[in-house]
């Protein structure tokens, strides 16, 4: 016999059909049981685990900031700014009518959207209590994202005493709200609350 005989042309010694299903499936079972065991560990890793968590918040000390000082950090690759105001900073805040907003919003994430931008509504953690003394925002002037000065010792706070952006001329109120130029909302307020009397937890 020869393998040019025709009887033998689809099966070759050696590749009886069964077996070559057999293998077919086999291989194809496999196949699918490497995948699940590749997948699993893929999935795992995509639950956030504790460093990535602890990566989402940042615990922020304020013991050393005085009143009418401020500092910045950063939480998650943005500028936070954090402003221990002084009672007339406080004062002057209050006492702006909501009419005279250019944003009338208080872009607080600690609250529900909607909410007027009074001074409270801005200085509001996600404990729901207003605490004056500290405004916490993220630092990014609304217009084209320059960060604004005024935070540290000596930097122009602009014509209403908060925040100046010079990159176009923003000015910024003692509440974060924007007040004078092309920006056209508040700075916002990112999730924050106290943990302790003098660490704040942002995130
Ligand atoms: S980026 Fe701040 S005024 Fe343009």
């Amino acid at each position: 016999m020869t393998t040019s005989d025709p009887a033998n042309t689809d099966t070759p010694p050696g590749s009886d059909p069964n077996r070559r299903d057999f293998i077919h499936i086999f291989s194809i079972a496999a196949a699918v049981g490497g995948a699940g065991a590749v997948a699993w560990p893929l999935v795992h890793q995509m639950n956030p685990d504790a460093s990535v968590l602890a990566l989402s918040t940042k615990e922020v000390d304020i013991s050393a900031v005085e009143v009418g000082q401020a500092i910045k950090v950063f939480w998650q690759g943005k500028p936070v700014f954090i402003r221990r105001r002084t009672p007339a900073e406080i004062e002057e805040a209050e006492q702006v009518p909501l009419s005279a907003l250019v944003d009338p919003d208080a872009r607080n994430d600690n609250l529900s959207g909607g909410v007027d931008a009074t001074d409270d509504n801005r200085t509001t953690s996600s404990d729901g209590q207003a605490t004056p003394e500290w405004l916490v925002l993220v630092g990014v002037c609304t217009h084209l994202g320059c960060i604004p000065l005024g935070t540290s010792a000596g930097e122009n706070k602009g014509e209403f005493g908060g925040w100046f952006c010079p990159c176009h001329g923003s000015h910024y109120d003692t509440s974060g709200r924007i007040r004078k130029g092309p920006a056209p909302e508040n700075m916002p307020v990112p999730p924050y609350q106290f943990v302790t009397d003098t660490t704040i937890r942002i995130g």
